[in-house]
């Protein structure tokens, strides 16, 4: 802590100088107004005791100076008797306090050392605050997960945020690609336009292309007024084209115009209407089999794979488990004010369980766990059937022995391991908690090969 001593008394200057070094304070020291201004730069004091009358500058110029440079800093002012009224002024303005001399020492250091708690406490808040902000990413929640293999798309998807650039993410149902475009959105320049989106699977043709690209007055039965697409509405910001491996041909060719030439021709019009979107698309279907069938047009698909996301089943980062367990029940339903929690055996099967439906599975299931589970614990027999009962395969190989071996299990392990981390062999020796000079030898010991 230090604090800037301010007074036109040297005598007394000096006296409080050794006082608040005694108490281990670093003391800086300013003899008039002008010199406790260049001070409050230079020395950056977490505390300012001044003298109200001082010529140059009086303590109350001190003191909004000080709130200049920082709105947190306690000031604490002395004044006599005749000044009274401009204490309590200074009071209104932000001091911290203001004693009336004379006071006796006890007094003095009782308050700077309250001061010096508040400003700790401020000091520390701030830095709490700045390290959430930076965890948050300004405010934006970052998707949950900490498996390389998902970190690694979430860090191309905050890279790719930034530009203008037309993402294309694939993955199984469930594994979160509405999730990332959303976290793209929010990380871009078009952060406070709107996001909107469409499911190309779920509208008729006629219908999707209505709503993508708007329509005119009577160009159907029952188009009643003009109206436009949300390719239009969504202008200034990002638009989702959700499983576009369902859209049809027709509507493809329309689409890729759009992106090409970044405009739309409402359906019973000729006029084309000038659009102001990024585009992300998305698909659970493996689009190049697609342009194999000719389902899919390949010009599109290269418009729209300018960067391609690829999200990985849950099965494949099982690490991700219980960081997305324990996320899906702090936003579940409390009981009785204390937030549930997990029985060691619910995370094992959970974490055994090969997730068809990826996340969206285990937030359903915890969903569901949470309603039927009468304690704050949550046991095996609340997770749903298929979870509980699921074979677990992995550990245990079917051709091992009823009664495994130590190292028939760590085998399976380190192979389990090597598999999760796609084989990267420094990242799973790290995973083991083993030195990777110890992981060769075991791999050379039990036969595998990477
Ligand atoms: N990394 C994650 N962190 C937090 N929640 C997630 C994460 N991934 C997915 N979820 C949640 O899982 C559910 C499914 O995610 P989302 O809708 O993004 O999946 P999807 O890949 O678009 O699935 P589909 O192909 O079926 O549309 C959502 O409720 C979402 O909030
Ligand atoms: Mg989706």
């Amino acid at each position: 802590m230090k604090i800037l001593l301010v007074d036109d008394e040297t005598a007394i200057l000096n006296t409080l100088e050794i006082l608040f070094r005694g108490e281990g304070y670093d003391v800086a020291i300013a003899d008039s107004g002008p010199k406790a201004l260049a001070a409050l730069e230079d020395e950056k004091p977490d505390i300012v005791l001044t003298d109200i009358r001082m010529p140059g500058a009086t303590g109350l110029e001190v003191l909004a100076e000080a709130r200049a440079v920082d709105p947190e800093i306690p000031v604490i002012l002395m004044t006599a008797q005749a000044s009274l009224q401009s204490a309590v002024r200074a009071v209104n303005e932000g001091a911290y306090y203001y004693l009336q001399k004379p006071f006796a020492n006890d007094e003095l250091l009782a308050i700077c050392r309250r001061a010096s708690e508040a400003r700790q406490l401020k000091v520390e808040n701030r830095r709490l605050k700045k390290e959430i902000k930076r965890n948050a990413r300004a405010g934006v929640d970052r998707p949950i997960g900490i498996a390389s293999r998902f970190l690694s798309v979430l860090e191309l998807a905050e890279t790719v945020a930034a530009t203008e650039s037309t993402v294309l993410i694939s993955g199984e149902s469930g594994t979160g690609k509405e999730v990332v475009a959303r976290y793209i959105h929010t990380l871009s320049e078009r952060a406070e336009g709107p996001f909107l989106s469409i499911n190309c699977g779920a509208l008729p043709e006629s219908l999707l292309e209505s709503e993508l690209f708007g329509h005119t007055k009577g160009s159907f039965t029952g188009a009643v007024r003009d109206k436009d697409g949300l390719l239009v509405a969504a202008g200034g910001g990002t638009f989702f084209l959700d499983e576009i491996g369902e859209m049809s041909p027709s509507t493809q060719v329309k689409m890729l115009r759009a992106i090409q030439e970044r405009e739309v021709i409402p359906v019973g019009s000729t006029q084309a209407v000038p659009v102001d979107v990024r585009i992300i698309a998305a698909t659970n279907r493996d689009l190049e089999e697609e342009i194999g069938r000719g389902a899919f047009r390949s010009d599109l698909y290269y418009r729209l794979n300018v960067i391609q996301l690829h999200l990985p089943p849950l099965r494949d980062r099982r690490e991700d488990i219980p960081i997305l367990a324990r996320h899906f029940l702090d936003h579940s339903a409390v009981n009785g004010g204390e937030p549930f929690v997990l029985a060691e055996t619910t995370i094992g099967m959970l974490m055994e369980y090969d997730w068809p439906g990826n996340v969206r599975e285990l937030e359903n299931a915890l969903e569901r766990a949470v309603v039927v589970s009468t304690k704050r614990v949550i046991e095996p027999s609340a997770l749903p059937e298929r979870v509980r009962e699921a074979p677990s395969p992995r550990l245990v190989a079917s051709e091992a022995p009823v009664n495994p071996t130590m190292e028939v299990i760590e085998r399976a392990y380190i192979l389990w391991v090597l598999e999760s981390e796609g084989g990267n062999k420094t990242r799973a020796a790290e995973v083991l908690g083993i030195d990777p000079s110890t992981l060769y030898r075991k791999l050379n010991r039990y036969g595998i090969e990477v």
